[in-house]
């Protein structure tokens, strides 16, 4: 599989408008949740992705235990949605349960998935509490790199 470094703003409509799949990890041990809520922009010149995770999800532990993220988007994406979204990482292996095939990060430790379209390789800068949305905590993660993953199709 081919991966193309790409400029972080490439489609960002679509990034945007498009659920996601959000990969973390701690140890050997990767995880991946489904993701709506996100922004892509940039933050004193560098490009950022902006996520919001539930306080109570497993997925928060793992950002502030090992700070770094990928997500994916397009390809076989869409098929993955419903599952990564309902199961929690705590008691259930989501990557193998649904034979999610992954490829390591180019430049971080988390996975990203092989078929997707597009994957953004972040390192986590900052993190707060949600004003606007309650429950929730906002991740700014610095983009290491963007890529596309040639032969998928959209
Ligand atoms: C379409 C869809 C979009 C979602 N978007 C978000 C989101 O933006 N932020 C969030 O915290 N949870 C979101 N969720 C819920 C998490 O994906 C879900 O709670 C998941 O099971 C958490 O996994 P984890 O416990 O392994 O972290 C979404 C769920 C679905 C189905």
């Amino acid at each position: 599989m081919k991966r193309t470094e790409i400029s972080f703003s490439w489609e960002a409509s679509d990034f945007i408008k498009e659920d996601v799949l959000l990969f973390t990890r701690n140890g050997s041990q990767p995880n991946v949740m489904t993701l709506t809520f996100k922004s892509i922009g940039i933050i004193l010149g560098d490009p950022c992705l902006t996520i919001f995770v539930n306080s109570k999800r497993f997925t928060s532990e793992l950002l502030e235990t090992n700070p770094e993220f990928t997500i994916c988007r397009g390809g076989r994406v869409p098929d993955y949605i419903g599952g990564c979204g309902k199961y929690t990482g705590r008691d259930t292996e989501k990557i193998s349960l649904f034979s999610m095939e992954t490829l390591p990060g180019q430049l971080v430790s988390v996975p990203v998935l092989k078929e997707c379209k597009v994957s953004y390789e972040c390192k986590l800068v900052e993190y707060s509490e949600s004003v606007i949305m309650e429950g929730y905590k906002m991740y700014i993660g610095q983009i290491e790199g963007v890529f596309l993953h040639e032969n998928v199709s959209e």
